[in-house]
């Protein structure tokens, strides 16, 4: 990231630090470490399916509150609108690769050489976010609406959360 971004981007999180950009960055290091002990788990074992699913269902209800929230007041403005189609494709991808590897009843090394994949795609959007997306984002949206957002977001993502929980209960009750 250029120095002037990155200044500008170290004193706006200074000023806003409940804007939904700080929300979406903590929620990107939870990943992250998820991430990390899905990979350290051991082949197969129960560990790493809970890890597994705890992974999915936090990243999937924080793409969904990304969909519902930030990116249509993105894709509204010139300066973001193409960075927001991009990132909304970009979701798309990985919820793919979250689908296939829920499916997979087998856990061991071809499901692993997947959830790579997945890793590889979560982290190249996440650097996209952190290091284009988001600070031009701030140049965009007003410190208040950053706020206002942050609530919108909290309630959208908490809904998805939700609904995927009950259907994992239908799903389990079968
Ligand atoms: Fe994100
Ligand atoms: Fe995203």
């Amino acid at each position: 990231m250029e120095l002037l971004a990155r200044i500008r981007e170290a004193l706006s999180s200074e000023l806003n630090p409940n804007g939904i950009l700080e929300i979406l960055k903590r929620e990107h290091q939870e990943a992250s470490a998820l991430m990390d002990l899905v990979e350290q788990s051991h082949p197969g074992g129960r560990a790493r399916t809970a890890t597994f699913e705890k992974l999915a269902s936090s990243l999937l209800a924080h793409l969904a509150g990304e969909d519902d929230v930030l990116y249509p007041a993105l894709e509204k403005l010139e300066g973001t609108h193409d960075m927001a189609l991009e990132a909304r494709e970009e979701h798309h991808v990985i919820e793919l690769l979250v689908a296939e590897l829920r499916a997979e009843q087998t856990r061991g090394e071809a499901w692993m050489a997947k959830f790579h994949v997945l890793t590889e795609n979560v982290e190249h959007h996440v650097r996209e976010e952190e290091e284009k997306f988001f600070p031009k984002s701030r140049t965009v949206l007003a410190v208040e609406l950053q706020v206002e957002m942050a609530a919108a977001y909290a309630i959208a993502r908490d809904g998805h959360l939700a609904e995927q929980n009950q259907a994992g209960a239908r799903s389990r009750g079968r």
